[in-house]
């Protein structure tokens, strides 16, 4: 891959994306360890090769002077985020869209992915930002609720998702893949639009329920779950939204 003509699409905090003309490199820096690195490219080949869903294919992984990296098959297009951002009026459509995609998501099975329940306990039990009273609070919430093996993208965002020319829709992003209660899913995605726009994030959670037929308060019982997930990213502008979430009695 290094002698490859290539150019920097996306860059983050410890991560770089590469574009070549028909292939995505996704670079990682040592704040990753290789275990991270061949966890998503496990969960990529794994919903790869047990679903339906239009994913782009992972081709390699490798080992580069600037850290592991993965390569995946360019989709040519638009992100939705890119799509609901450049075109406002047609806002409901899209998000439309993005809904019936997750739900299909919520169709399959992918039976040798790990279990959400098991991740997200071990996110909760992982935080000393939480005293021992709210982590035990959560785990107990956690516990109660209903265990399902749905697969669940983890970081379903409109980013995340690619439109290409012939309107069809490719899910990228794996990394945090499980499976579980869709209605778990769905608290991590009401979550990530409203740490963005609370606008966005209601008509989200408006369309999920209508279309999955859940409602709105059971979404709402994972919401500090899924908020003291999130607080593992340790993402410090996020901390004190995201530790008013966890406050569970806001939800009882
Ligand atoms: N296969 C692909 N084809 C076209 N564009 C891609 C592809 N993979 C990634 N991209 C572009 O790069 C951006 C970032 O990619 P990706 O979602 O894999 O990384 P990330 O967002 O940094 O990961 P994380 O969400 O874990 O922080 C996407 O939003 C998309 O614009
Ligand atoms: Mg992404």
């Amino acid at each position: 891959m290094e002698a490859t003509n290539k150019e920097v699409i996306f860059t983050r905090p410890h991560k770089t994306l590469y574009a070549t003309e028909d292939k995505i490199i996704k670079v990682f820096d040592n704040r990753y360890t290789k275990a991270d690195v061949l966890n998503e490219a496990r969960n990529e080949a794994l919903v790869e090769l047990n679903t339906d869903l239009n994913v782009p294919s992972l081709v390699s992984v490798e080992e580069t002077s600037e850290g592991w990296c993965l390569v995946r098959d360019k989709v040519e297009g638009k992100t939705l985020q890119q799509l609901m951002d450049e075109e406002p009026e047609k806002l409901e459509t899209y998000m439309e869209m993005f809904v019936d995609l997750q739900l299909q998501i919520h169709k399959q099975k992918v039976p040798t992915i790990k279990r959400l329940r098991h991740k997200l306990m071990d996110q909760i039990n992982s935080l000393k930002d939480l005293d021992a009273t709210a982590r035990y609070e959560l785990a107990t919430r956690l516990e109660s609720m209903p265990k399902h093996t749905k697969l669940c993208h983890g970081d379903f965002n409109p980013t995340n998702v690619i439109i290409d020319k012939y309107n069809k829709m490719w899910v990228i992003d794996w990394a945090h893949a499980a499976q579980g209660n869709a209605s778990a899913d769905a608290a991590m995605t009401y979550l990530l639009f409203s740490l963005e726009n609370h606008d966005r994030a209601e008509l989200y959670m408006k369309l999920f329920c209508e279309k999955s037929d859940t409602a709105r308060q059971y979404v709402n019982r994972w919401l500090p779950i899924v908020a003291a997930a999130q607080l593992t990213k340790k993402k410090e502008k996020e901390k004190e939204f995201l530790m008013r979430w966890i406050d569970v009695v806001e939800y009882q």
